[in-house]
């Protein structure tokens, strides 16, 4: 029988657990997929520690994970864009992919390159597409100073990369050890903590044209109070109060959850103008301790897991 993640109850990392499970059937335009790989969110800890509830609540008993890479199984009627054996990468919206089976609708799939590796395209989704939808919602272009917090994490180091792209002046926040890694990807980087405001304007010139918060704790407000950012140029994707506060824009993953928007992202990756930094890989039986890194909160990248 095939293993899935699977919990019980809101709880702390040790809920999850790997169990056999019934073999999942495609319905009608569904397509049953053999994970290679899967990324793992900060989101899927929060939902698991219930702090989601009244957002998002879980059913139990809870799988987990939406991003996904792997190979087609099975395909369901009325499904004519995919056949056994295609190479595919995606998402589900049902909590899922952290399994070696995973049922997805046929249009959150599309064709993985022979070239991309398995580990990079099992993590696009949520944190490419979010990026993308950063970098789009302040308009950051040629001529722009970006500043980005959490410069090297999952989203933050895919938003360097595509704000960049865009022709941008990036300055990354990150610790000292991410440092070497935004330079060689085109960014500034600037150590967060005590005094980083004054960091920023030295290396700016004290001009800051855009900031996408990828960390929260405070950085949007030292954008519009400290730095002059307009509100319309910053973004945050966690801090949904500070959003609120200052009228800034929210804009994540669900503004840019399309095949079209990732068939961009995974071209990018395959023509090695994208990285995707994995931090590492842990097999599926693993899943606590990949949590467990991830939520230290100083991942470069993504961490994958590997059924
Ligand atoms: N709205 C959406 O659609 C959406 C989608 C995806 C994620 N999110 C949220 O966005 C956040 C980031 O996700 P992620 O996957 O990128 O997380 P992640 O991979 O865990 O990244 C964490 C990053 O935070 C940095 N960091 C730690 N302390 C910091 C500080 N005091 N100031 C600035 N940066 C600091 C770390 O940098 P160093 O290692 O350099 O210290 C690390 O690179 C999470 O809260 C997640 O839930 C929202």
């Amino acid at each position: 029988m095939p293993r899935a993640v699977r919990f019980d109850e809101y709880g702390d990392i040790d809920v999850l657990k790997v169990v056999e499970v019934e073999r999942p059937a495609p319905g009608p335009g569904q397509v049953l997929v053999g994970v290679k790989a899967a990324g793992i969110n900060p989101g899927e800890a929060s939902i698991r520690k219930g702090l989601m509830h009244e957002r998002w609540p879980a059913t139990f008993p809870s799988g987990e994970g939406s991003d996904l890479a792997g190979v087609v199984e099975e395909v369901g009627p009325e499904v004519d864009a995919f056949s056994p054996g295609d190479e595919v990468l995606g998402w589900t919206d049902q909590r899922a992919s952290h399994a070696e089976l995973v049922v997805v609708a046929a249009d959150q799939l599309i064709p993985k390159p022979p070239g991309v590796p398995w580990e990079a395209a099992g993590a696009l989704f949520v944190a490419g597409t979010t990026a993308y939808a950063a970098v789009r919602a302040v308009g950051a272009g040629s001529g722009d100073t970006v500043v980005v917090s959490g410069a090297a994490g999952g989203v933050g180091s895919l938003t360097v990369q595509l704000a960049r792209l865009a022709g941008a002046t990036v300055i990354g926040l990150a610790g000292e050890s991410n440092h070497q890694w935004l330079l060689e990807h085109g960014a500034i980087p600037v150590a967060y903590g005590d005094g980083v405001v004054g960091r920023i304007r030295e290396v700016t010139d004290d001009h800051v044209d855009a900031l996408i918060d990828t960390f929260g704790g405070g950085y949007v407000a030292m954008a519009i109070d400290e730095l002059g950012v307009s509100p319309e140029r910053v973004d945050t994707i966690i801090d949904w109060a500070a959003a609120e506060q200052y009228g800034v824009k929210a804009e994540g993953t669900a503004a840019a959850a399309d095949t079209e928007v990732l068939t961009e992202l995974v071209g990018l990756v395959d023509r090695g103008e994208l990285e995707v930094p994995i931090a590492r890989v842990y097999p599926l039986e693993e899943v606590r301790d990949a949590y467990r890194e991830l939520e230290r909160r100083h991942t470069r990248g993504k961490i994958v897991l590997v059924p």
